[in-house]
């Protein structure tokens, strides 16, 4: 049986405990703003949790593109899944599975995605190397990826540093994974946001032509 994770166990309450409007929703926007995606983009979203970036891309890909969300907690896809049936959502497909074990499943059928995005994710997985690169095959040659993780905040805001260990504790990530750093090397034009202090790295980029 697989050990029981902070998303198993609260996925109903995630959207009240995480910080997501006093602090966390202020990286998912920069990113989906740099994003910028066309009507009718199809996006492949890794570790989407209970599905907060949904809103914010539908504003911009409308009903014609799609979202496709991965996770590995089916209770977190559970909300997910509820969030996008009430709010009418018919272009939402929901995948259970782990994002670094991508080759072996089967993501549908708008492979290869215009965009990829992973929010507040990879820095739970302890193999995230392979889950960026996952994100990254998945997406078409001059398409976006974008990622949103957490640091240790910088500057004046470095006080506020025993406060970001303790949600990144509580939340299961690494704050020292810094997973964006491994794009500038597999991306080209990684355009840069830094928001909450530094605390919340942000950075999009497009993926190159073989
Ligand atoms: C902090 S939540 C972020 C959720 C969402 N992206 C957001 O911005 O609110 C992290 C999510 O990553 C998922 N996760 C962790 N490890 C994973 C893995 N190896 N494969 C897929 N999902 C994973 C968790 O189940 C959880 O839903």
């Amino acid at each position: 049986m697989k050990k029981p994770t902070p998303y198993t166990i609260s996925a109903r309450m995630y959207d009240v405990i995480s910080f997501e409007w006093p602090i966390y929703r202020a990286g998912r926007t920069a990113a989906i703003d740099l994003m910028a995606l066309s009507k009718g983009s199809h996006v492949l979203d890794i570790g989407c949790g209970t599905g907060l970036n949904f809103a914010l891309l539908q504003r911009q890909i409308g009903p014609t593109g799609s979202i496709t969300g991965v996770d590995s907690s089916p209770q977190m896809l559970e909300q997910a899944r509820r969030r996008a049936t009430s709010a009418g959502w018919e272009n939402v497909t929901l995948i259970s599975a782990d994002a670094t074990e991508l080759d072996s499943v089967d993501l549908g059928d708008h492979v290869p995605f215009d965009a990829a995005i992973s929010t507040y994710a990879l820095s739970l997985m302890a193999q995230w190397q392979i889950a960026l690169d996952a994100m990254i095959g998945a997406t078409r040659a001059g398409g976006v990826v974008a990622v949103v993780d957490m640091q240790k905040p910088v500057g004046r805001a470095e006080l506020w540093t025993p406060l970001a260990r303790l949600a990144c504790r509580l939340g299961g990530s690494d704050i020292d994974a810094h997973p964006w750093a491994a794009m500038p090397t597999r991306l080209d034009t990684v355009q840069p946001a830094s928001v909450r202090g530094g605390h919340i790295q942000v950075r999009v980029g497009s993926v190159p032509s073989v």
